[in-house]
């Protein structure tokens, strides 16, 4: 019998929430064990092997581009022909196709080979060109080389002492006026979180700042029907 691949179908949502448990069981952070700068390469490792080729088994895949990034990509009247676009922790691929589909030349990078092999087994024909890479070690050259670097999710998925860093080396693959394009659930500063994943605080423009990073627009965005929660989708240049 195949897998029902409805992401709103009951079956799809039942097999998630399973999912789920087994992998928060599983996982250091919700254990309160996680080192402060861990990266939860195995966690996330166990995610994609686990879940045997159902996406409904990896929480964060729901076979379509997130919402607040495909309208981002709708609202570009210029369009976004020939743009070189980075997608970070692309995960199944949704997202980078999508980018794809209006145009741009997309990378798209994991650092789970298994997710990058399940999302080219996904998009056969793509014309992305999906890589395994770590977000803290990627290959030199990338450097300065992208008019757009994407991310959702990854940054509220990793440490918090990790941000800075992260947010540093997205900023450092901008080509000269390339933009940074940041997707990501919002919390106020002093909300409590007990995560995994840990909602993005507003300080987080603060460090991109300190980063090197000029924030050319944030967006508060409240939940709605297709968004359950406080989302941030924020905008940034390399200042100067
Ligand atoms: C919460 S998921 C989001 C996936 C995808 N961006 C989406 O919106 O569906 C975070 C993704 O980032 C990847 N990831 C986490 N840390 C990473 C790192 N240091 N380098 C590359 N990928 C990373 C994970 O493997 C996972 O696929």
């Amino acid at each position: 019998m195949s897998l029902n691949l409805d992401p709103s179908s009951p079956e799809f949502q039942a097999r998630r929430a399973e999912a789920r448990k087994a992998l928060d069981a599983l996982d250091p952070a919700m254990q309160g064990a996680m080192a402060a700068d861990s990266k939860r390469q195995d966690w996330f490792e166990t995610v994609y092997k686990s879940a045997e080729d159902d996406p409904a088994r990896v929480p964060w895949a729901n076979l379509s581009a997130h919402p607040l990034t495909a309208a981002f990509i709708k609202a570009q009247v210029r369009g976004l022909d020939d743009l070189r676009v980075l997608d970070v922790g692309c995960g199944l691929g949704d997202n980078a196709e999508c980018f794809a589909a209006a145009g741009a030349k997309v990378t798209a990078f994991d650092f789970i080979a298994d997710a990058i092999s399940w999302a080219k087994r996904r998009f056969a024909e793509t014309q992305v060109d999906y890589r395994t890479a770590d977000l803290f070690a990627l290959p030199p050259e990338w450097r300065g080389q992208f008019d757009l670097v994407h991310e959702c999710y990854t940054l509220q998925a990793i440490s918090a002492a990790l941000i800075p860093q992260a947010l540093g080396i997205l900023g450092s693959l901008l080509a000269p006026g390339g933009k940074l394009l940041i997707v990501a659930r919002g919390r106020a500063e002093d909300e409590e979180v007990s995560g995994p994943h840990w909602p993005l605080p507003p300080s987080v423009f603060e460090s991109a700042k300190a980063q090197g990073l000029e924030v050319v627009v944030v967006e508060d965005i409240t939940a709605t029907a297709q968004i359950s929660r406080r989302h941030w989708r924020a905008v940034m240049r390399r200042a100067g």
